[in-house]
């Protein structure tokens, strides 16, 4: 499948010099969006994972249908100040920004193997702290799976150790 074609690059968005890129077209054709979560399902088989894991938002974009495809538990992580009960937090700086995230203390039981989900592996920066925050539990990252793969911002360095699977790189 070449999901490019169903990708959207938005120029100057959400600022002048960054071309964004738009899942939300490829989540509008059905078929598509089911190709994406099959194929990420098939890799997540094969790391043999219990459990998965993913970001706010857009990581539960990717993560959730998987889950319940799978019929696994989906865990998220959020940002600061969004989940109810006593969780684990991490500092981590954006491709632009800075954020905190978050995680509930009892989402990973030591030993789990988790695959994390995500849109887009741009700086690696989200996904570095959410490794953290599994790890702080104990959980064991069996693979890391994105939509796309921004490959001239080197996140792949940053996740260096990690099995990373992804759909389309640019
Ligand atoms: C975007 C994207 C990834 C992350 C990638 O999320 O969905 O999670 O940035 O960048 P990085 O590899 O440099 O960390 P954002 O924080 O904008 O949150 P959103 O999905 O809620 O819009």
């Amino acid at each position: 499948m070449d999901y490019k074609q169903y990708i959207s690059v938005v120029e100057d968005f959400p600022m002048e010099g960054i071309r964004f890129k738009d899942i939300t077209t490829l989540m509008q054709n059905g078929e598509v969006y089911a190709k994406a979560v099959d194929d990420i399902a098939e890799y997540a088989k094969q790391q043999n994972v219990d459990v998965i894991v993913g970001p706010e938002a857009r990581g539960f974009i990717v993560g959730c249908p998987v889950a319940y495809k799978l019929g696994l538990g989906f865990v998220p992580v959020r940002k600061e100040g969004k989940l109810p009960r006593e969780t684990v937090k991490v500092g981590y700086g954006l491709e632009y920004g800075k954020d905190v995230l978050t995680m509930h203390k009892d989402a990973i039981k030591p030993g789990q193997r988790v695959l994390i989900t995500d849109d887009l592996l741009a700086t690696g920066g989200t996904i570095d702290a959410t490794i953290q925050l599994i790890e702080e539990l104990g959980g064991v990252i069996a693979g890391i799976a994105f939509m796309i793969e921004l490959t001239y911002l080197d996140g792949r360095a940053k996740l260096k150790g990690h099995d990373i699977f992804t759909l389309t790189q640019y």
